[in-house]
């Protein structure tokens, strides 16, 4: 039993972010390494080239998300925490796997045509070749779950493709190579919404701090956010569908369920009637409660460039082990005479 799952690092991680990701991450690591399963979790810094980036933010962008990850629970002894540059076996099981994926396949991915857009002439190679990549980061482990947002499961189904075809065409019947792995989608995240704007997506692009709670910010910021928070002149209603057209109520009640891990009904059946001036309070100190001590951590951590540096190097120094048996029998399934 192994889980292995990537993410694209960013930086000035906020709730969205924990709520979406981080969380799910923090919490299969404890659920499986109680029942005795493995972790591993990587920075997807060789993805991020697949579209324009700057090269100093990417390094920054790395660090601070595995300081973002640890502070929130991701400890590098029970999870192998690393980033796929650290680690060449990615990037090579990629090229062997190039000649098993099929043009055809990429070509429906629905990722590569979004982000293509009109310009497939223009788009980069890596960009196309992106889901082969994301084949061989799992791959390479023998994974057995991959825990991937909806948008991914496409990625993840690709990835069984290509493993099933290179079983069929170079192993005896027998004798697979590669494990199928299933995906782990988790029960829809709540989708967390500007705090200015409950229309719009919380993001780290959006011009108003106010707009998002920080992974730095201090308890007296969350507070003063929250209390600030654009909200309709009505009480909370006694049910979700209640919330119908409230856009902004609904968030704020999203939020509040999120991070006291119950219902939205629930919430409601607790605050029905009242508005936003008890309401708000309340939401303030669960998010307080929960994130302040872990803001305060991801402050001092993403300051420790030696401390995140040698928490990488350990990672991928046991990603590296672990890939290494099945990368050489990849090798040798193709008939590539390695000395
Ligand atoms: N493509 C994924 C995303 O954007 C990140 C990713 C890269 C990934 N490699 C992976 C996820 C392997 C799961 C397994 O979210």
């Amino acid at each position: 039993m192994r889980i292995v799952s990537g993410i694209q690092p960013t930086g000035n991680l906020h709730l969205g972010n924990y709520l979406g990701a981080i969380r799910n991450w923090v919490r299969m690591q404890d659920e499986w390494s109680a029942k005795g399963g493995e972790c591993l979790y990587f920075l997807a810094d060789l993805h991020a080239i697949s579209m324009p980036h700057t090269p100093a933010d990417l390094g920054a962008n790395t660090r601070e998300m595995v300081a973002a990850l640890v502070s929130c629970g991701i400890d590098p002894d029970k999870s192998i925490l690393f980033n796929q540059a650290q680690v060449p076996a990615h990037a090579e099981m990629q090229w062997l796997l190039n000649g098993t994926a099929r043009m055809g396949w990429l070509n429906r991915m629905t990722q590569w045509k979004d982000k293509a857009g009109k310009n497939r002439e223009g788009a980069s190679v890596a960009l196309f070749t992106y889901p082969v990549l994301q084949a061989a980061d799992v791959l390479l482990y023998q994974a057995t779950h991959v825990p991937v947002g909806e948008d991914q499961k496409q990625h993840l189904e690709l990835a069984r493709d290509i493993a099933q075809k290179f079983n069929n065409d170079f192993c005896a019947e027998d004798a697979p190579l590669f494990t199928l792995p299933d995906p782990i989608i988790p029960p829809e995240a709540a989708r967390i919404m500007s705090l200015r704007d409950g229309s719009a997506k919380m993001s780290k692009s959006d011009p108003s701090d106010m707009s998002r709670i920080n992974l730095t910010d201090d308890a007296d910021a969350i507070m003063q956010k929250v209390k600030k928070a654009k909200t309709d002149p009505e009480p909370l209603p006694g049910t979700v569908e209640g919330l119908a057209g409230r856009p902004e109520a609904s968030n704020l009640v999203g939020i509040y369920a999120a991070m006291a891990g119950i219902s939205a009904a629930q919430v409601l059946a607790q605050f029905e009637g009242q508005g936003f001036g008890q309401f708000k309070p309340a939401l303030g100190e669960v998010l307080v409660e929960s994130l302040a001590p872990m803001a305060a951590r991801y402050r001092e951590l993403r300051e420790d460039r030696a401390a995140l540096d040698a928490i990488l190097a350990k990672g991928a120094e046991k990603a590296r082990a672990l890939a290494a048996p099945t990368l050489n029998r990849t090798y040798d399934a193709l008939g590539l005479v390695r000395g």
